[in-house]
């Protein structure tokens, strides 16, 4: 059974070819970071248009990487998919109406996702042994989300950011210092020169509760930079050591202290900011020292992909849990998390 996926949430267009929930025939990504590199964020208007320029070119990489083509479609792909939320509805829009056409023309079931459920089970591309139930930790761009995953469909929102996600976090900071974006990269390669007990930056537990606060660490960076001679590499280094040190173990905390509530055995991570190397090296040995059983992405299944997408699509499948043709689909950009 082979799925074709799109992807077209944010600022990354990418198509997919996954045959038996098993294989990864193809995942293409165009990223839009030299668009959007100059406004220090993703700038919607112009992520649309060039998810319009690059979506068909995509779609074909993705389709020839798989050996298949337009003319032996019909013959080779059984189901589409495509992310329907959340995220911008104009980019939505070009990744569901592509999915939509391909749909139309070659009789094939479209399945609708939801991008953050793709993030969830991402560690599942690459390690099938993956199973709920599991803690999924999502820390990317826009989200920052600890859900229990009790089966396929079916979840438990633990706790969400109540401010800025963690990604958005390490982008802001880079700007503060004049970094360049995206932030997550950057600051991660410069902590590595800097001393991450020099700056002591809060640590927002916000205990009793399972939500997120990294607007105050983001704060204290910007309070603390304004006293201090940013323009110092050394000083640059430790205040991105002492960053990335809060916000890590402040997601290892959290992470920990739920697994252990809810008696889970296994953590999985997704999102761009679980390429962090501090957070992968901590999530594995905290993991280590209390007996979990850690899942982590590769880079290129941590930022947005249309694999991810295809893994969510199968499941689908198998726990047959989709619409034959669902030509209602419209983009929701404010998708929340839903049981099915
Ligand atoms: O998952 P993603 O590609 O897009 C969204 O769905 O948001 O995540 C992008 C985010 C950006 O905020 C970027 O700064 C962050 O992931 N990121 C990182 C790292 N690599 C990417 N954050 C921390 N450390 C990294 N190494
Ligand atoms: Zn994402």
């Amino acid at each position: 059974m082979k799925i074709l996926a799109i992807e077209t949430s944010c600022d990354e267009t990418s198509a997919s070819v996954i045959e038996n929930g098993k294989k990864v025939l193809s995942n293409i990504i165009s990223s839009q970071i030299p668009i959007h590199a100059k406004y220090n964020g993703v700038v919607p208007e112009l992520a649309s248009r060039a998810h319009i320029q690059n979506v068909n070119i995509v779609i074909e990489s993705a389709l020839k990487q798989a050996n298949i083509d337009f003319d032996n479609f019909a013959n080779n792909i059984d189901y589409i998919c495509c992310t329907y939320g959340p995220g911008l509805a104009g980019s939505l829009l070009v990744g569901i109406m592509a999915a939509k056409t391909l749909s139309y023309i070659y009789n094939k079931p479209l399945i609708p996702i939801n991008h953050i459920e793709g993030h969830m089970f991402s560690s599942a591309i690459e390690n099938q042994t993956l199973k709920p139930p599991f803690l999924s930790v999502v820390i990317s761009g826009g989200h920052t989300e600890l859900i229990i995953v009790k089966d396929y469909g079916k979840y438990v929102f633990l706790g969400g950011t109540r401010d800025d996600a963690c990604g958005e976090a390490f982008d802001k900071v880079a700007k503060i210092l004049g970094l360049s974006y995206p932030g997550g990269p950057i600051i991660d390669k410069l902590a590595e020169l800097g001393d991450p007990k020099a700056i002591n930056f809060t640590r927002p537990l916000l205990k009793g509760s399972w939500d997120f606060s990294f607007s105050g660490i983001k704060t204290a960076v910007l309070n603390y930079s304004k006293k201090v001679d940013i323009t110092d590499q050394k000083v640059i280094n430790n205040i991105c050591a002492g960053f990335r040190q809060a916000v890590a173990e402040t997601l290892v905390y959290k992470s920990f202290e739920a697994v252990k509530k809810y008696s889970l055995e296994s953590i999985a991570l997704g999102g761009g900011v679980s390429c962090n190397s501090l957070i992968r090296k901590m999530f594995k040995d905290y993991s280590k020292k209390n007996n979990i059983k850690i899942f982590m992405p590769s880079p290129v299944f941590c930022t947005d992909n249309a694999t991810m997408i295809a893994m969510v699509a199968y499941y689908k499948i198998i726990n047959k849990s989709y619409n034959k043709i669902n030509n209602q689909i419209n983009p929701k950009p404010s998708l929340g998390l839903e049981n099915w």
